[in-house]
């Protein structure tokens, strides 16, 4: 089963109208893999979603960060799946590691709003990582496996979910995970995926990894036989994001 490499770019709450129109500017002119190789795909923040997508090139998407866990209505401050397809947007990254800690979203949560988005045809980058604390005390397959099972409790088509192991001590640390220890955890999350949820999902499903990916890192990481991409922070503000594009071809010739 071939799994298309995906590069995501998280922009988190950075970027003024002028920073986004660059990097817009970059991307586009930008010499990468035909969308045959590898789905790009780039998440601003809410408020540039409209500029962004009107302005970049057709074979790049586009996806927002977080979305409300059900239907809009009463609800002060939030965007709901609703709001994201009738603008357009067809992707929307869940459960990411800083929501999960500094918002507070449960393991239930996230699940909800991965199935809730799914039912209103969004496709979801599901975040799921461990942190230093539960690693160091030899819990990361249960800490990542929890957070997955509450999605599978809750999702049965698994096509337009992509995983992304995002271990939170690697995030914006420069401290990437070595292509080993990534590896590994992609490994029995796929192990994890077949033993749970079912062969054939497990073998569809893309494992991205991300935390520290950058231009220098990328290739050694991508050829790790279960990492099927990145989701990429910092270094997806910087034109480097295009060499990380690019480390899809070490797949293609692997
Ligand atoms: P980073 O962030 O690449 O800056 O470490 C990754 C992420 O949070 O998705």
């Amino acid at each position: 089963m071939t799994r298309k490499f995906f590069v995501g770019g998280n922009w988190k709450c950075n970027g003024t109208p002028n920073e986004v129109k660059k990097i817009v500017t970059v991307l586009n002119e930008a010499e990468v893999p035909s969308e045959d190789v590898v789905e790009v795909v780039v998440s601003p923040p809410f408020v540039f979603l409209h500029m962004v997508k009107s302005l970049l090139r057709s074979d790049f998407q586009v996806a927002a960060q977080n979305c409300w866990v059900r239907k809009g209505g009463a609800f002060t401050g939030e965007i709901s799946a609703e709001m994201l397809i009738n603008l357009g947007i067809p992707w929307v990254i869940l459960g990411h590691s800083e929501r999960r800690l500094i918002l507070n979203e449960s393991n239930e949560f996230v699940g909800d709003k991965v199935a809730y988005t799914l039912s209103q045809g969004l496709k979801v980058i599901a975040c799921v990582g461990e942190t230093l604390e539960q690693r160091e005390s030899g819990s990361t397959l249960a800490v990542v496996a929890a957070q997955t099972q509450s999605i599978a409790d809750k999702v049965f088509n698994w096509d337009n979910i992509v995983l992304a192991y995002e271990p939170v001590w690697a995030i914006g640390t420069g401290k990437v995970a070595t292509p080993a220890q990534a590896q590994e955890v992609h490994f029995e999350l796929r192990k994890w995926l077949h033993d749970n949820v079912g062969a054939a999902i497990a073998s569809s499903t893309r494992i991205i990894y991300g935390g520290s990916v950058n231009g220098a890192n990328c290739k050694e990481l991508a050829a790790q036989p279960d990492v099927d991409g990145f989701l990429v922070g910092g270094a997806s503000l910087k034109p480097e994001f295009i060499d990380i594009i690019k480390s899809a071809t070490v797949k293609k010739n692997a």
